[in-house]
């Protein structure tokens, strides 16, 4: 019988899904890979497929899946795709643990299906928990599966909170690098080139969270992701510009005692922690030299140059359909941006006009966030074709 854990990696051909299938091939007498899931990138999901052998491999486009189907030929693997086969992959028959890391919204269905199944999930798909935090997060049902988050800065505040006294946590600290951009003027950033702003000082990541980290939309959505998952008030999450990024987060209690997690900016560690909660695994990466790093520095955001924070902060105040809406539309507004459409700084504004369109209703079903979500892509859309031109100039 084999008492490896059984694990899916949805997202397995983007950033984290490479680096979470390199912890596992060093794990690989812990961790047997049952399931793969990308959107169309046919030759990396081939390779996996031939690495790693697992039982299901899944590509979102139909057709791409079919070349996928040709090439693997008689290898024992079954290919599905759509959404479907995505959520098929999230609860796989053997599947324990769920790394879920695809990119945007699509990720709410396997994340919500993979939950409910009572399975792990090791949650970077930070959209889905933005979108409808309050319908996979339900402390009233003990059944449904547990959360371990792989956002590097909320996996840090999770490892300083086990074994805590939950009622004396006064405020989370949160970290934020302050993006490519931490030191730009607003005049330069509204001529910023979309390589400019994928270019990340301190993380290697995929172009929607590297342009996201830009705008700081990123730490937005986190501090919603915060809000969410660990169930603090708006008004205790605190965002801390930390442009070293060793400090991952911080947790200050009622006596005044402040925990934090401290970490080279590598994001295989808190990916590890993840697959192999309540354990740690092993590694070989350098370990934190702080007589290298010499000094680390603190200080608060700038809002007027980063209105995607006040942005965010607005969206999780109100609640609601309010953060799926700011979600949406930023999701539009950032690949609108890397196609050249629109300038960076068009970024929040079609976000905020996409809010202020929208009247937030509570949360009581999946579907209206989905609603919501569709809504606000489809205004914010609007938004982008209609006044492109003009927001490339006039912003
Ligand atoms: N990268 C980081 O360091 C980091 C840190 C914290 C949190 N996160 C979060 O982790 C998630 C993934 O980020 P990333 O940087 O790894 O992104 P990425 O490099 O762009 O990779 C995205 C992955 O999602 C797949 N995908 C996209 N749409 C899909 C669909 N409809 N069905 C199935 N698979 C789909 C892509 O497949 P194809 O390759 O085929 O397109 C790819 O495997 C995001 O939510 C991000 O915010 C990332």
């Amino acid at each position: 019988m084999d008492t490896r854990k059984g694990i899916a990696v949805l997202g397995s051909t983007g950033s984290i899904g490479v680096n979470t299938l390199s912890v596992i091939a060093s794990h690989s007498d812990k961790f047997a890979v049952l399931a793969l899931a990308a959107h169309s990138n046919v030759d990396k999901l081939e390779e996996q497929v031939r690495r790693f052998r697992p039982r299901l491999a899944v590509l979102f486009d139909e057709k791409k899946a079919d070349y996928l189907r040709d090439r693997l030929g008689n290898l024992d693997v079954e290919v599905d795709s759509g959404l479907d086969g995505l959520c098929r992959a999230a609860v796989y028959p053997d599947v324990d643990l769920v790394m879920s890391a695809v990119v945007g919204s699509i990720g709410l269905w396997p994340t919500l299906r993979a939950v409910q199944a009572g399975l792990d999930v090791a949650l970077a798909n930070k959209e889905s928990l933005v979108m409808a935090g309050e319908l996979i997060i339900r402390p009233d049902r003990p059944e449904w599966g547990r959360i371990i988050p792989v956002d590097s800065e909320h996996n840090a505040i999770f490892q300083v909170l086990q074994n805590q006294q939950r009622s004396a946590l006064r405020r989370i600290l949160l970290t934020a690098s302050g993006g490519p951009f931490r030191d730009w003027s607003l005049d330069d950033m509204r001529s910023a080139s979309v390589v400019e702003a994928l270019k990340h000082p301190n993380w290697k990541m995929g172009p929607k969270i590297t342009v996201d980290s830009a705008t700081m939309m990123n730490k937005g959505l986190e501090l919603i992701e915060a809000h969410q998952l660990f169930h603090v008030p708006v008004e205790n999450l605190q965002i801390v510009v930390h442009p070293e990024s060793i400090v991952h987060s911080m947790v200050e209690f009622h006596d005044g005692s402040v925990l934090a997690q401290l970490g080279i900016p590598d994001m295989r560690v808190p990916i590890s922690y993840a697959l192999a909660y309540p354990q740690r695994l092993p590694n070989t990466l350098p370990s934190l030299d702080l007589f290298s790093v010499r000094a680390l520095h603190f200080h608060s955001p700038d809002h007027d140059r980063f209105p995607c924070l006040r942005l965010a902060v607005e969206a999780a105040r109100c609640g609601g359909t309010m953060p799926a809406v700011l979600n949406a539309a930023n999701e539009v507004a950032v690949q609108a941006f890397l196609e050249g459409l629109i300038n960076f700084l068009a970024i929040p504004k079609v976000i905020e006009a996409t809010m202020a369109r929208h009247m937030a209703i509570p949360l009581d079903d999946i579907s209206v966030a989905l609603e919501a979500d569709r809504w606000a892509r489809e205004y914010a859309g609007t938004t982008v074709k209609a006044c492109g031109g003009v927001l490339r100039d006039v912003v």
